[in-house]
């Protein structure tokens, strides 16, 4: 078995499990304050993840969303996990989630997995190899122009203190694009843009679960990955700009033009 399909096993086993429990009373717990929830589903689905990828690959190493770094074997191999990605949805009933993989050698990614399991839906990518849907091969989109653009972003559990401009980027790209939406998954917003659905993605405040899988699948399928400077970004940046490529400069121009505007709210 390779890197890719002990990954695709790994998500779609946990994907079945989350949907099993979407709309069912769940046990919900607080990490920091009352908007960053973690459910009982996700601390399970970490657990299948994990013990389907030990079992095919013992030796690697592990850094998990709700467990951290649990397998420390030195390894230059280290599998990046979210569990369940889009947890405020799932806790409310929405169906817009996913579980996404990565597979970091060094720093760098070169496997990934985003699995929606509401519309079974499997991102693939490895490196060199492209990105693929349920199997079909996927382009990112060629719209050159941001005012004919349809873009996402996502906030951070802390967006109340308006961290990094969240607020003011918010605002200027809506102002400058067709259509600016919030899903709430960030690996699927990346998947999105993979797809050539979304023409670009932005985020202030990322972790290498949310980031790892994603970031793959938008290079894979010709588009571009970076932080608001232009600069290339790995899956420890929190910062991440993933666009179609056409529209990325124009995207850090408004990014950066965001920080000299004052809200009136
Ligand atoms: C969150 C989602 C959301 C993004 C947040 C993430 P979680 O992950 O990806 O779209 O805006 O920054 O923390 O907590 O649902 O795994
Ligand atoms: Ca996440
Ligand atoms: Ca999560």
């Amino acid at each position: 078995m390779d890197y890719l399909q002990s990954a695709e096993k790994a998500a779609r086993e946990a994907g079945k499990y989350i949907l099993s429990n979407l709309g069912r009373t769940k046990q919900i717990s607080f990490k920091s304050k009352e908007s960053n929830l973690v459910t009982e589903v996700d601390k399970k689905s970490e657990e299948l993840i994990i013990e389907s990828l030990l079992k095919d690959f013992p030796d690697f190493d592990i850094l998990a969303e709700e467990s951290g770094a649990s397998s420390t074997k030195n390894s230059e191999y280290m599998w990046v996990i979210d569990p369940l990605d889009g947890t405020t949805n799932f806790a409310h009933g929405l169906p817009i989630f996913s579980v996404s993989i990565g597979l970091i050698k060094g720093n760098e990614v070169i496997a990934g997995v985003v699995y929606d399991p509401t519309r079974d839906h499997l991102f693939s990518a490895a490196k060199g190899k492209g990105a693929f849907l349920n199997g079909k091969k996927l382009s990112v989109s060629k719209t050159k122009e941001i005012k004919k653009s349809l873009l996402v972003t996502g906030f951070p559990y802390n967006v109340e203190e308006n961290p990094d401009f969240c607020f003011e980027r918010f605002v200027i790209m809506t102002k400058n694009s067709r259509a600016v939406r919030r899903l709430g998954s960030a690996a699927l917003d990346f998947a999105y843009v993979a797809a050539g659905i979304f023409d670009g993605f932005w985020e202030v405040k990322l972790n290498p679960w949310d980031i790892a899988a994603g970031l793959l699948l938008v290079k894979e399928a010709g588009g571009k990955v970076t932080n608001f400077k232009g600069e290339e970004s790995d899956i420890f940046n929190p910062q991440i700009l993933a666009s179609n490529g056409h529209i990325h400069d124009k995207m850090i121009e408004l990014l950066a033009l965001a920080e000299q505007i004052q809200l009136s709210v």
